[in-house]
């Protein structure tokens, strides 16, 4: 038997289960976590408390606002104008990628590599938002690193996510970047476009209608840039030099058989979900 006593739900509670019904209509993958984390942006308070904050007029027109946007599939994070990566918070929004948790991982490798040298030269090509870079010198504060992006509005935020870091970051092509660093890098690290063209209806509509279109597409096998990667990667690195490139889930043995060949100890990572996420491949040493 129950006790009877039914608990008033308060406001907040109900806009949430309503905001939270309405991502679960539009298709949102996880409207639980979106639904708060767009409620605690809009009250500034963290998710545990939601539920017990009161919301007046103003903050619930501009929280049923975001929640008609985020329906509408725009990025949660665009909508928030940040994203959480590892250790940091990048800025981003129209005109540049938003940085995924599975790329975490791929930083992860390329900090580990710099923590074990004295000052590690580290090239970033493709950099996007930054994300990458901006982690590498908050975990390896010794290393020196470098940074490429072809995409002008891409390249404003990565200079505005980097700026005061001392990451030296230029905008240009990655196929010509960084002539005066060639045979001297210890690291490159790479996320960068892999989707084949015509893989267009499998990516979801948060990425397909906001990331940019130099982010995810390239060429028919979604190989074209990481061909450039190992291309340059072999050019910039001294010989032990090593370098790590991220790719789709089913280029985990494609991916590899670019760096067949002349590189040494070619090896291919998983992400926490278990599949194929990226390439990491040594230059010999002689
Ligand atoms: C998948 S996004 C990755 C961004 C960032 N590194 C991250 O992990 O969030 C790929 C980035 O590569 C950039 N890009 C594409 N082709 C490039 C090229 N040839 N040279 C330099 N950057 C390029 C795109 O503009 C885009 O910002």
């Amino acid at each position: 038997m129950g006790t009877g006593v039914n608990r008033v739900r308060s406001q907040s509670e109900r806009l949430l289960d309503d905001a939270i019904a309405a991502l679960e209509q539009a298709g949102v993958g996880s409207p639980v976590a979106d639904a708060e984390w767009l409620l605690s942006h809009v009250l500034g308070v963290p998710r545990a408390m939601l539920r017990r904050t009161s919301i007046d007029g103003t903050q619930k027109t501009a929280y049923l606002e975001l929640i008609d946007a985020r329906s509408r599939r725009f990025p949660l994070q665009h909508l928030t104008g940040s994203a959480a990566f590892r250790y940091v918070d990048v800025e981003v929004g129209p005109g540049v990628f938003v940085p995924r948790p599975e790329t975490e991982l791929l930083a992860g490798w390329a900090i580990e590599h710099a923590l074990g040298l004295e000052q590690a030269v580290v090239v970033e090509l493709c950099a996007g938002s930054g994300a990458i870079s901006l982690s590498v010198v908050h975990e390896a504060p010794r290393s020196r690193v470098h940074a490429v992006e072809l995409d002008p509005p891409a390249f404003e935020w990565a200079q505005r996510n980097l700026a005061g870091t001392g990451v030296d970051v230029r905008q240009g092509d990655m196929g010509t970047a960084f002539a005066d660093l060639d045979g001297t890098v210890d690291i490159v690290v790479a996320n960068p476009p892999y989707i084949p063209l015509d893989a267009w209806e499998s990516v979801v509509p948060e990425a397909r209608d906001h990331d940019p279109a130099l982010a995810l597409w390239s060429g028919d096998d979604g190989l074209d840039a990481i061909r450039v990667v190992e291309q340059v990667a072999w050019r910039l690195l001294k010989p032990g030099g090593v370098v790590g490139t991220e790719h789709a889930d089913a280029q985990g043995e494609s991916a590899p058989a670019v760096f067949s060949g002349r590189w040494a100890d070619v090896r291919d990572h998983r992400d926490l979900a278990d599949r194929p996420r990226f390439t990491t491949a040594t230059r010999p040493a002689h």
